[in-house]
């Protein structure tokens, strides 16, 4: 079952400085299917932000359509749980405050939203810290509360853009395999923005490889690695490295050639591709 569709999907931004227009996506189809895990890389600037924001709703597109369970989006909706880089968490609201707010919107008997809040802050191992408030976590901790706070509402889709970027290198590996962990328990449907190859690998079951703005769909690529997943294992694989360096190459292909040009000759490259994308 398809949880989301995004169909031919393009956007024009005017410059309000010079008045000029960008286009940054011109032509972006895929499709999430529901429980799947699916990322979104591309080069810095083209465009994976505007995706994401138009699916959430807060950006409306200029072309293409964007259906979320059966249904057209037309603005945010609670069906899209959105994890904020920034964690966007209420201050002065305790964790668990934090947690049953959306459930409280939606006027979710308190014992069951408690009990449910409860049961999220386990799952992202923040029990016994539900009365705390947000700035005595630390900030890996915070991320993991954005995590259980859009998981607690359940949505069709979660929406993640590039959480972990702010985060030490350490952290954001043991947060990545948590996300994993989580996934693997939830099966949320999750659509994830990173430019970081490995993280994508080691998170997805399919990546979306977008061209440099304006951008497009240069290839979705299959990670067909087995779960649970965790770091130790799963960068042994000859398998991951062989999708990240696919994927390396496509992002390195992007880089050299210019925009439109016919790359994909196919023909056979020593080694590594080069260009880490992450330099930005
Ligand atoms: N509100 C806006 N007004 C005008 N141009 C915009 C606006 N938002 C984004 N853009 C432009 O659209 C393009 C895509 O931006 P976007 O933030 O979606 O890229 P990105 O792939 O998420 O980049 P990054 O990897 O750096 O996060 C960029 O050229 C950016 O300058
Ligand atoms: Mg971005």
């Amino acid at each position: 079952m398809t949880a989301l569709k995004i169909d031919r999907l393009r956007k024009v931004y005017t410059d309000t400085y010079s008045g000029e227009e960008v286009t940054a996506i011109d032509d972006v189809s895929f499709s999430v299917r529901k429980g799947e895990f699916v990322s979104v890389l591309g080069p810095s600037g083209c465009g994976k932000t505007t995706v994401l924001n138009i699916v959430a709703g807060f950006v409306r597109q200029s072309g293409g359509t964007v259906v979320v369970d059966g249904r057209p989006v037309d603005g945010p909706g609670p069906d899209r749980g959105v994890v904020f880089q920034s964690h966007a968490l209420f201050p002065w609201k305790t964790v668990l405050g934090n947690v049953v707010f959306g459930l409280r919107m939606r006027k979710v008997p308190r014992a069951e939203r408690n009990a449910r809040g409860e049961e999220f802050l386990k799952l992202v191992g923040l029990e016994g810290f539900a009365h705390r408030y947000p700035h005595e976590l630390s900030g890996g901790m915070q991320q993991r509360l954005g995590v259980a706070r859009v998981l607690a509402n359940e949505p069709a889709v979660m929406l993640m853009d590039e959480p972990f970027a702010s985060i030490d290198a350490q952290t954001r590996r043991r947060l990545q395999e948590d996300l994993t962990g989580i996934f693997e328990t939830r099966r949320p449907t999750v659509f994830f923005v990173t430019h970081d190859v490995d993280e994508a690998v080691f998170l997805s079951d399919r990546i979306v490889v977008l061209s440099r703005r304006p951008s497009r769909v240069r290839e979705i690529v299959d990670v067909a690695l087995p779960r649970p997943r965790r770091w130790q294992e799963a960068a042994e694989l000859p398998e991951f490295r062989r999708i990240a360096n696919r994927v390396n190459e496509l992002l390195g292909d992007d880089e050299g050639a210019g925009a439109g040009a016919g790359a994909g000759d196919g023909g056979a490259r020593g080694g590594e591709a080069g260009g880490e994308p992450d330099a930005a």
